[in-house]
């Protein structure tokens, strides 16, 4: 059975859903009959988009670091549909990234972007969620980078570190209003072949999941009641996840220097580690 929020008739808001991971969640929830707004940045593409998913869904135009055009998208979607059961805040944005020493701007574009985004879309819609006193669904979409640091892109980590702690406050805060039946999910996607991978990468590699495989795993999540959904790849397992992960928090656990796991020092014993972790047979 699914979550109880999905289910036909019922509202569900897309940020990014033009694309990618978004899309394919749209299609997945259009599929069971739910009216869907997808919400990007650019007109033509969101309206090309949600023309592909069935029934009654539409297209909307907004920059999630910007509260005000979540705003009148929040607006627009109580005019349509009159409500919201199902809110997804997955817009986000890579690139090379800044360094810790310089790059002021973009550093403040991908948090704008990826931190302040999901900031936003919660603050806009979470109310009116709130005040229907119905069961709903608040799925923000993390990274990996964002649980294990791994060096070369921090702004972009430190956003989707900051997802996965502001996503445990919601989640815990939802649980202790009384009589509150939404809950807060933390997508964590892993390698998947979308438009943000596609920009230099031509053609799918084999080691990455499809868009529409991270959907139906994080349906089947939200069914299970599941918090942290964290997808595995077709190179990654879960096995592996978990052991990289557990290294990551045992740097503060015994002391290592930070990201030990690309020291060189550590080298071995982080592959031995894992080895014995991940592939225990
Ligand atoms: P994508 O590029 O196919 O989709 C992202 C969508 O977000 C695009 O349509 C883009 O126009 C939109 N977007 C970007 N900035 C926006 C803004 N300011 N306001 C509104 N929309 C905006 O990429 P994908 O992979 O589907 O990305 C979805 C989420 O998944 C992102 O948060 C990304 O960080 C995350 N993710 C993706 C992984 C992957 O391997 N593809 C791995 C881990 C996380």
């Amino acid at each position: 059975m699914d979550h109880s929020a999905i289910a036909e008739g019922n509202v569900a808001v897309i940020t990014g859903g033009a694309s990618g991971i978004g899309l394919a969640v749209g299609r997945a929830l259009s599929r069971k009959g739910m009216r869907v707004c997808l919400v990007d940045l650019n007109q033509l593409a969101v309206e090309n988009a949600s023309g592909t998913l069935h029934g009654e869904s539409f297209g909307a135009v907004a920059d999630v670091s910007d509260a005000d055009s979540l705003s009148a998208v929040r607006d627009a979607v109580v005019a349509r549909f009159g409500r919201v059961d199902v809110l997804m805040n997955n817009a986000g944005t890579g690139g090379g990234g800044p360094t810790c020493f310089s790059g002021a701007d973009e550093w403040k574009r991908i948090l704008g972007v990826n931190l302040w985004g999901v900031l936003n879309g919660t603050h806009v819609f979470g109310p009116l969620m709130l005040s229907q006193r119905s069961p709903g669904a608040i799925i923000n979409t993390g990274s990996k980078q964002g649980l294990t640091n791994p060096p070369g892109n921090p702004a972009y980590n430190a956003s989707k570190a900051a997802l996965r702690t502001v996503t445990e406050s919601l989640a815990h805060e939802l649980r202790a209003i009384e009589g509150c039946e939404i809950s807060a999910h933390f997508l964590v996607p892993g390698f998947t072949y979308t438009g943000m991978i596609a920009r230099s990468i031509p053609m799918r590699p084999a080691g990455a999941w499809t868009p529409e495989q991270v959907a139906e795993r994080l349906l089947a999540k939200l069914a299970a009641g599941d918090f942290y959904i964290i997808c595995p790849d077709n190179e990654v397992t879960e096995a592996l996840d978990h052991a990289r992960m557990q290294w990551n928090l045992n740097d503060v656990v015994h002391n290592r220097p930070a990201l030990s796991r690309w020291h060189s020092d550590f080298e071995a014993e982080f592959r031995a580690f894992v080895a014995r972790e991940a592939d225990p047979a």
